[in-house]
This record gives structure tokens, C-alpha cells and sequence, in this order.
């Protein structure tokens, strides 16, 4: 038997993410500007860093507690109820080698191989790549676009549950579509969860990018004690932490020796170091994610103000999230754009083919950048658009 035929077949069959293939076609080409990544322009700043490096020089080295320091998880539980205004005890916190893991880690939790998670498409990619490869299936379920914005259909989902459905998966506010769950739409999908006793697995690492002021609707507005949530979040996109692969969870106490198991047989928990700069970005870092929220809103407004105004381009302003999701005249195969985006005007952009159905049409843009980058790419952007 060859190689590549004697591994796991779910491990060979997870695909390779269609926004990094055009990440390495075109890595490194001179006076590119990079949106197609979902991070901003800006490194970790220092004070998060001087945390970490002073933890780092004091011999904080050793393995350290599964669910988290329990100074990470007091922080998590302050920074909670200063911008979710929800009092939550720090049982109910557990740190994770980034979001993505803590997705990883709540599919195990709800999951065994067979059973199906319903989610909303388009989607970030990993989502359901990390179900299938847990022997799960996703089952997406397609948001609907019209005049311009994205919607949710509480039918579609209905219909797409079966006896083998242990779970709705929302992300709100949406990578890549930017749409954001009102809070009546989040009483409805709860509705429909308790009413077919599914877990949510909510992902809400966006709510603070919510442009309408103040922070997303969350499911902590609306969810009452013994309801089955669990949320999956990230210290990537607030405090410009991309690179450090730390997140967190959010779950009922009673899942919590369950949790720490799985994060034993996955990283034994994060490195002690690292979680003290994580305690320095959530008790010293609301101005700092004050300034990315500011930034993000100034270029969301210069980059989709240019090319709403070519009136080639479909989609409107996102409500929430980091992300133009274009729906432009005359694309009719996205992966084959972005190729010819990158190479005519050096502006990078993630295919809409790489978000799952509903988004082959779409190129996506991270606007989390410098509003003059910004102004400039929407400039480039605009002059492609106008010649097609
Ligand atoms: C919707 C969504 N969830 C989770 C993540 C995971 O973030 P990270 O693994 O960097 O913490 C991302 C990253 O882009 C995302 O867009």
C-alpha cells in the first residue's frame, strides 16, 4: 500500500484552503497589499509583549493548569462583564491554543463520528473542515443575499436537522460575509435548539468589530442557565495576536472536567507565558482594541464607499466582522479573479470559492488595515472593476 493510501482517510480528504493557495502564488511580489488574510497590518503591541517576555524571564516554563491560569480566567470573566455586561464566574472559562482549537475542542465535546453540525455557509473554511475530519459531517446551510446584505431563513435551518444533528454552528458577526445575527434572529435559533435539544457552538470573535456602535448581539443576551451553548473565541483579532494561537471557550461548569480532558490529550494547555501576556492584553488592552475597531471602521468606510460607487459591485456595507464579501459584475469564477486581481493590480483578496456553498461568486477583503493601504487597494480595486 502507497504512503499517502495507508494514512487516515479523513486526514487525506481535509482540503487545502483555497485562500492560501492564492496567498502562495503571489507571497512576497513587491508593493503587494495583502487582504486576503483575516489579520491587521499591525504586530502585537508591546505591553502584551513585555507581559510575556517578563513571565518568560521569571521561569515561567513549566506545565501549567489544563483549563488556564486562574489569573487568565479572573481576567476573562472581568472582561466579560465589562463588555457583555453578563457576571461570569471564571468556572466557565478555558484556555485554548487558539480559536481554532477551541473549535477543534467543542466539536469533540458535541461530536461523535456519524453525527452532523448544521451551519451557516458561506463560512469561514475550517469549520467544517474540523467536523469532517472528526468523523462528523457538516451540513451547511446557505444565508440568503439580496439587495446587497446577507439574511438568515430560521426554515432552512429547520429543514436541514435530522435525528443525526447534534448542533448549530453561528458565527456572528460572519467571516466571511459580515453578517450579524439581530438579537430576535439569536432568540430563534436558540428557540429551534432547545426545541430539537442542540447544542450551539457560537463563535462570536467578531463582536466587538459591530458597526452599528457598541458590541454585537450575543448570545449571552438572550440564553437562560442549563442552556446548551458553548462559545468558541480568540485574542487573534482584538489585540492583534494572530500569530500567538491563544482563544478561549465559554461552557456551562459542568462541562468542565470533560474540557480539560480534551485539552490534556490535545496541548496539555498553553504555554504559562504566553497566557500572562494574555492577561495583560484583557486587563490593560480596551484602548488598543478601541484604536482597531476605529481603524476598521474608517476603512471599511473607504474601501466599500469606492466600490459601491463603481455600481459594479453588489454587496453593501457589512454590518459586522473584518470583511467586504464582493459580489462583482461580470466574476463569474472567483478562485480564476483573484489570480488575475493579484496579478493586474497586486491587490491580494481571498476567493469566494473557498468559503463553502453560497460564496463562489465572492472575492473577500480584509479591511483591518491602514486607512491610506486602504485607500489605495480601493483605488486599484476600483480601476480593475470599472475596465471588466
Ligand atoms: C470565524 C472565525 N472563527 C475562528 C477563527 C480562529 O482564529 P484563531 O485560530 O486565529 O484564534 C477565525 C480566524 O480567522 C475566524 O474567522
Amino acid at each position: 500500500m502507497s504512503i499517502i493510501n495507508s494514512l487516515s482517510p479523513r486526514a487525506v480528504a481535509a482540503p487545502e484552503s483555497g485562500i492560501v493557495e492564492v496567498v502562495n502564488y503571489a507571497r512576497g511580489r513587491e508593493g503587494l497589499l495583502p487582504l486576503w488574510v483575516g489579520e491587521g497590518d499591525l504586530p502585537t503591541p508591546d505591553f502584551i509583549n513585555q507581559a510575556a517576555m517578563q513571565a518568560l524571564a521569571a521561569g515561567e516554563t513549566f506545565y501549567t493548569w489544563q483549563r488556564g491560569i486562574p489569573e487568565l480566567r479572573q481576567a476573562l470573566s472581568d472582561y466579560y462583564f465589562r463588555h457583555f455586561g453578563t457576571r461570569l464566574p471564571p468556572e466557565h472559562f478555558y484556555v485554548t491554543g487558539s480559536g481554532m482549537q477551541a473549535i477543534q475542542i467543542a466539536v469533540q465535546a458535541i461530536t461523535s463520528p456519524g453525527d452532523e453540525l448544521v451551519y451557516l455557509s458561506p463560512a469561514w473554511p475550517n469549520i467544517a473542515a474540523a467536523l469532517e475530519i472528526a468523523g462528523a459531517r457538516s451540513v451547511g446551510v446557505e444565508l440568503q443575499f439580496e439587495g446587497g446584505t446577507w439574511s438568515v431563513d430560521l426554515n432552512r435551518i429547520e429543514a436541514a436537522i435530522t435525528p443525526k444533528t447534534r448542533g448549530l454552528f453561528v458565527n456572528t458577526p460572519s467571516n466571511p460575509t459580515g453578517w450579524t445575527a439581530t438579537r430576535k434572529n439569536l432568540e430563534d435559533i436558540l428557540a429551534l435548539a432547545r426545541k430539537h435539544d442542540l447544542w450551539i457552538m457560537a463563535d462570536e470573535i467578531y463582536a466587538r468589530y459591530f458597526y452599528a456602535g457598541g458590541r454585537a448581539p450575543s448570545f449571552l443576551d438572550v440564553m437562560e442557565s442549563g442552556d446548551k451553548i458553548i462559545f468558541v473565541n480568540s485574542f487573534s483579532k482584538n489585540w492583534s495576536m494572530t500569530g500567538w494561537r491563544v482563544g478561549w471557550i465559554v461552557a456551562p461548569p459542568e462541562t468542565g472536567q470533560v474540557l480539560e480532558n480534551l485539552i490534556q490529550y490535545s496541548t496539555s494547555g498553553v504555554a504559562q507565558f504566553m497566557q500572562k501576556g494574555a492577561v495583560a492584553a484583557l486587563n490593560e488592552g480596551d484602548a488598543f482594541v478601541q484604536t482597531n475597531i476605529e481603524k476598521a471602521t474608517r476603512s471599511r468606510d473607504i474601501l466599500c464607499d469606492a466600490l459601491i460607487a463603481t455600481n459594479r459591485v453588489e454587496t453593501l456595507k457589512p454590518d459586522g466582522a473584518l470583511y467586504a464579501f464582493l459580489k462583482i459584475d461580470g466574476v463569474t469564477d472567483s478562485r480564476k479573479a483573484a489570480i488575475d486581481i493579484v496579478d493586474k493590480t497586486g491587490v491580494g483578496l481571498a476567493p469566494g470559492t473557498a468559503f463553502g456553498p453560497g460564496g463562489g461568486l465572492f472575492l473577500r477583503a480584509c479591511f483591518l488595515r491602514d486607512p491610506g493601504q486602504v485607500t489605495i487597494a480601493a483605488e486599484r480595486l476600483c480601476d480593475y472593476i470599472l475596465k471588466l
